[in-house]
């Protein structure tokens, strides 16, 4: 199974980093020419499908030496990335000249492109999401309008608004919607839709319902809809904000301009939203915080995709995370219990890795005690 092979590197990841510290000692011969494979993350987040795409190679080179410059390796070696795809590895598969070499400003650095290894998620489905049933229900009934458009007509759910707190599930919400779809997924964050200059945002918006509108029926998720979205009595809109969220709610109202396109926006705060576009949103979906039952059956389902197994009463950490969301859940939990496992050579992570992730996340232990 691929999740045991990598585990197997994980656990020697520890230990070549000493043994590397090791050959810096000793220094090896400046490195010629290194190829790099990306390899994935070591946990599965199923929030992640798409695959890693290097756009400039030659970027890439400066960005990768810059990064790893000093570093020893040799081939076979994992190197995690630390900046902008934290924990991203990738394995050396060659170096030049042979044997150990240590990256310099001259080394020239290659990545490899294979699409398949790049593919880390499969997609995420509903049947991933723990709870959230009316949410499923509604999204199921986008769905069926996706299939069947000409029998909703004027019924057409239109726009939907979903919200609750942070790592409640609302942007993998969005995502398992697109991959039952079949794509058709317009996703985009509202940030995004702020333009450099007067005017760029209006047009981002209009481009974005004239492709979601040519390939209808379809749907277009804003997450983070509060970024433009801000009551003008929390904020000052600053013009082209406004401008952005005047453009939206044209689109929003163009029920007949836009048929077959269904718009969810996501936001923490409901409150904090334009009262005008707020008004727009005919349904307006909570996601809770999960309770002790849910919060069993989301360890339980990460528990079981981790590289480790886990030997300890799930139901009773359950009970000790009250007010927690799936994302601490999984990231802060379970992460961080497997990491304090792997660092240990445990074979399992135990009810004291996970003991320790619950004193961390609550302030008591200073995790940096872990990297000393
Ligand atoms: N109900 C759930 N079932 C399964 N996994 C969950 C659930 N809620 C959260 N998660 C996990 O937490 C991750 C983060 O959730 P997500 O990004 O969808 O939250 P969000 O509601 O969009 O948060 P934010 O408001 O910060 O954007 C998910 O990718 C998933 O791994
Ligand atoms: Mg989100």
């Amino acid at each position: 199974m691929p999740t045991q092979t990598f585990l197997d590197e994980w656990i020697g990841v520890k230990l070549r980093e000493r043994k590397k510290r090791e050959r810096e000692l000793h220094r090896a011969r400046p490195a010629r020419y290194i190829r790099l494979r990306p390899r994935g993350y070591p946990l599965r987040d199923v929030s992640r499908t798409s695959p890693l795409s290097v756009s400039d190679e030659k970027l890439f080179e400066i960005y990768a030496r810059e990064q790893w410059l000093g570093t020893t390796v040799a081939q076979g070696d994992i190197l995690f990335d630390q900046r902008l795809i934290p924990d991203f590895a990738f394995e050396v598969v060659k170096v030049l000249p042979r044997g150990e070499v240590t990256i310099t400003e001259d080394t020239r650095i290659f990545i490899e492109k294979t699409p398949h290894s790049t593919r880390i998620h499969r997609e995420v489905r509903f049947a991933d999401i723990i709870g959230h049933e009316d949410v499923k229900k509604k999204c199921r009934i986008i769905l069926r309008y996706l299939k069947e458009p000409e029998r909703f007509g004027e019924w057409a759910p239109k726009n939907v608004l979903f919200y609750g707190p942070p790592g409640t599930g609302k942007t993998m919400t969005a995502k398992a919607l697109a991959s039952e779809a079949q794509a058709k997924l317009f996703l985009i964050r509202a940030t995004d839709l702020i333009g450099e200059y007067v005017g760029d945002g209006s047009k981002r918006i209009h481009e974005l319902y004239s492709g979601a509108r040519d390939s209808a029926p379809s749907v277009v998720f804003i997450d983070e809809l509060d970024a433009i979205g801000l009551d003008r009595a929390y904020q000052g809109i600053r013009g082209d904000v406004s401008e952005v969220v005047n453009a939206l709610l044209t689109e929003l109202d163009g029920v007949q301009e836009n048929p077959g396109v269904v718009t969810i926006g996501a936001t923490n705060n409901p409150l904090m939203l334009d009262r005008a576009l707020r008004s727009r949103f005919e349904e307006e979906i909570l996601f809770r915080l999960p309770d002790e039952r849910e919060r069993y059956l989301i360890l339980k389902h990460y528990a079981a995709r981790m590289p480790l197994k886990v030997e300890a009463d799930l139901r009773e950490i359950a009970g000790l995370t009250h007010g927690m969301s799936g994302r601490d859940l999984k990231d802060r939990v379970l992460k961080v219990a497997l990491h304090r496992a792997l660092l240990e050579n445990a074979p399992a992570v135990r009810k004291e890795h996970l003991e320790y992730s619950l004193k961390v996340f609550s302030g008591k232990t200073e995790p940096r005690e872990l990297y000393i």
